[in-house]
């Protein structure tokens, strides 16, 4: 299968570039490097021995993405473009709303005139906003986002859906990801944000690391064993895999399915870090603070829709997601 990755050197993009190749499909890619560095392609030939064809192209431009369709054969599109800082979404809600519905927008036009109809499209846990109990499933309500970053993906789900109800032959797997952590085993691609991270587990390794000098739990007063916040952590490759099943599953059905991925297992912040503390026998100075806002006590999933229909089922334990989160930092520093 010849398939596109927008924002295919990122984080997600690029671990699930390396599952594709490696399956023996063949990867174009489209991202801008608004949050990648194209230093990636070289790792991802690395690892697999291939170079997936690359554009740097804004998925917005209508011209630029139909350039990329009309000299590729496409078979399917998996669409992992998009800005993902909450909080900068609230500062500049319009860029969130621009970029990540007009690349949407553009590339579903395109796929239109070309006869492309299988997306796999990354959403989020995010979707299922702050009413729903836990775990989560996908029969839940799932369009009452409390940030723009958020809205983006319930506006996205929904416009996935009325096209696919608009194009009976086109299929749209919405992947509602939890929390992605870890690494390649390689330690050759990894999260790699810009600035100070604002997710957990990449600011752990940076003060693991030493480029940052301490964590602040945000809160251990909550409503939980040890008081502090339980989220669903996911390995990426765990992750990466499970968008060739939902390939596969897309190339056997028509319409819109949204699916989580997530272990199902809740993990609070303390066990997190002294799980990364033990595995990697690393010093990682922590103090308690206040309570983040727009943080919900508990988010983790059901996974049992996509072990019946994707056949997937995350892997990876806890002590491989430390210890690959490490070796990325461990790898990159040096
Ligand atoms: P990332 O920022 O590492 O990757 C996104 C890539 O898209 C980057 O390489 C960026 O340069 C590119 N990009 C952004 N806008 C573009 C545009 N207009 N044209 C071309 N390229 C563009 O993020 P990630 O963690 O790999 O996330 C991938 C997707 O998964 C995103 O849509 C994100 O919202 C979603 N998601 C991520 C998480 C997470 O925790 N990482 C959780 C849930 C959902
Ligand atoms: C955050 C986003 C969510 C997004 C997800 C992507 C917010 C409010 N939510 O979710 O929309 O989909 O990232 O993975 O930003 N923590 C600390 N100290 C830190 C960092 C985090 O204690 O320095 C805690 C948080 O309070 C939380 C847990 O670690 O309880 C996980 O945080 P994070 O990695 O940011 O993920 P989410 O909160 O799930």
């Amino acid at each position: 299968m010849n398939v596109l990755l927008t924002g295919g050197l990122g984080y997600i993009g690029s671990h699930t570039c390396v599952e594709l190749l490696n399956a023996g499909h063949q990867a174009v890619i489209a991202d801008n490097l608004s949050n990648s560095r194209v230093t990636v392609l070289d790792s991802i030939e690395k690892i697999t021995g291939k170079r997936p064809k690359f554009y740097e192209i804004d998925v917005c431009d209508r011209d630029a993405v139909e350039r990329v369709f009309s000299e590729n054969e496409i078979d399917a599109v998996i669409h992992f473009a998009g800005l993902k800082a909450v909080g900068e979404s609230c500062r500049i809600p319009l860029r969130y709303y621009r970029n990540n519905l007009d690349t949407t927008l553009t590339l579903l036009e395109t796929m239109g005139k070309h006869g492309c109809t299988r997306l796999v499209f990354s959403s989020s846990a995010t979707v299922y906003g702050p009413n729903n109990p836990v775990p989560y499933f996908e029969e839940m309500p799932a369009n009452l986002a409390t940030n723009p970053y958020g809205w983006t993906k319930a506006m996205i789900e929904q416009i996935l859906r009325d096209h696919c109800a608009a194009n009976p032959g086109f299929t749209a797997v919405l992947l509602r990801y939890f929390n992605p952590v870890g690494s390649h085993e390689s330690g050759l691609i990894g999260d790699d944000p810009n600035g100070i991270p604002n997710n957990l587990m990449p600011y752990i390794a940076r003060v693991a690391g030493g480029q940052l000098q301490l964590l602040t739990v945000f809160g251990d007063d909550y409503d939980t064993p040890d008081g502090t916040c339980l989220r669903d952590y996911l390995h990426v490759v765990d992750l990466a895999k499970g968008h060739l099943c939902a390939l596969d599953y897309a190339a056997e059905h028509v319409g819109a399915e949204a699916i989580n991925l997530g272990t199902g297992k809740p993990v609070s912040v303390l066990e997190l870090l002294h799980a990364f503390i033990r595995v990697n026998g690393v010093d990682v100075p922590y103090v308690i603070g206040g309570r983040r806002d727009g943080d919900l006590p508990a988010s983790y999933a059901n996974a049992e829709k996509a072990e019946r229909l994707l056949h997937w089922k995350a892997e990876k334990s806890v002590e491989d997601m430390c210890r690959d989160s490490w070796s990325f930092i461990l790898n990159h520093t040096n």
